[in-house]
């Protein structure tokens, strides 16, 4: 009944009808003490804040990027860098765009191209990187389009709608040198950077021994710049921002910026928000803790295992993924099998999750017929 009056779509179910909810880790996280104790700090001036420069500093030292813009969320941060870089016969190219970002270039009138390593369209198959760029296929692409038409690279870490995957240090160097080749800038879609970094200590042997803190300002330095949804990795209930090394990108994005989130020195945020989020930036790079994350994905995805239901694998940092189309294999890929699982989670356990496959990025063609995304749609694909 709840299910039927939310025709079917978990985004229209009041949550108050929810058991266990599932469909995001996206500013859901219960706040640290000391974040709150941030809220009540926050300074509400209208310019020039001292909260913002709190704010600014903690994202300078993290990343490196001395020019820093906060948006309400990741998705503003997305609209603003697209606006300005994208555009009718540009291409911007990824490991994999998350939803959001993809729907921002795609309204500028831009493509957005994902160029995910072969490791990463087999879901069931375990490898220590499957959030990698296919480097030979950034080659190709720019060879065939021409680097004059990617205005930019973006990197998301980790990969969330190719399930949770990290990306290495050692692809992140490789893309960064092929950018430079071709004068094309990459950005960082840095939402779970943090947990990224922790896999890259975990998984790439000469980095077991730094800090996650060095392994971040390291892959940062490797980037012209980063979007960023606060509501990730900065335990943050609303924030992002951008952040950035050329000037001029910068002023044109802050010129933006002040049309649609505020002035550049709050961007459509409380000085009480900038507070909490320059914390959590803080508090999310603590080992323990994504030591306690990662190993709760692990230890559910593990029982899924044992039961011999089909995940993605290894397990990602911060969601666990059904491989619906094995799962219900009786289900064509046309009937959307992940929404059918979406559907029989809530109804068997009030369990709210979110379908990641072809309803959410299916293209169809002329005749109407559905072209599921890489990595989904045929059999051993999610
Ligand atoms: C990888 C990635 N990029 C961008 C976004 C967009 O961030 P926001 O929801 O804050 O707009 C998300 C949100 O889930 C995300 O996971």
């Amino acid at each position: 009944m709840i299910l039927e009056k939310a025709f079917y779509n978990p985004f229209l179910i009041h949550s108050t009808d929810v058991m266990i909810d599932l469909l995001t880790d996206s500013g859901t996280s219960a706040m640290s003490s000391n974040q709150w104790a941030g809220i009540m700090q926050g300074d509400e001036s209208y310019a020039g804040s001292p909260s913002f420069f709190r704010f600014e500093k903690t994202i300078q030292d993290i990343t490196g990027f001395p020019l820093v813009i906060p948006t309400h969320q990741g998705r503003a941060a997305e609209k603003i860098l697209f606006s300005i870089l994208g555009g009718k016969g540009k291409y911007i190219v990824s490991n994999t765009l998350f939803d959001t970002t993809r729907a921002n270039i795609e309204f500028s009138g831009a493509e957005g191209i994902d160029l995910i390593c072969e490791e990463g369209k087999h879901p069931t198959v375990p490898a220590p990187f499957k959030g990698n760029m296919d480097v030979e296929a950034l080659k190709t692409f720019i060879a065939q389009k021409g680097a004059a038409n990617i205005p930019i690279c973006i990197i998301t870490i980790t990969n969330n709608s190719g399930g949770g995957q990290p990306v290495s240090m050692q692809n992140i160097k490789d893309v960064k040198k092929i950018c430079t080749e071709n004068n094309i800038p990459l950005f960082i879609d840095a939402c779970r950077f943090a947990e990224n970094a922790y896999f890259i200590k975990l998984r790439e042997k000469e980095y077991a021994y730094r800090s996650v803190q060095e392994i971040a300002r390291e892959l940062f330095s490797y980037a012209d710049g980063c979007t960023m949804s606060a509501k990730k990795d900065a335990f943050a209930n609303i924030g992002g921002f951008l952040a950035m090394r050329n000037e001029e990108l910068a002023q044109q994005c802050r010129n933006l910026l002040i049309m649609t989130e505020g002035f550049p020195t709050y961007g459509g945020l409380a000085g009480r928000d900038l507070e909490a989020i320059a914390i959590g930036l803080h508090e999310v790079m603590d080992e323990h803790y994504l030591h306690y994350r990662i190993r709760s994905i692990e230890y559910l995805t593990n029982k899924l295992i044992a039961a011999g239901v089909p995940v993605m694998q290894p397990a990602g940092g911060h969601a666990v993924y059904l491989v619906a189309n094995e799962f219900l294999s009786h289900i064509p890929v046309e009937q959307y099998p992940g929404q059918a699982l979406v559907g029989a989670l809530y109804l068997h356990g009030g369990i709210r999750t979110v379908e990641i496959g072809s309803l959410m990025f299916g293209k169809y063609n002329d005749d109407g017929k559905l072209i599921p995304p890489i990595g989904t749609g045929s059999p051993g694909h999610s």
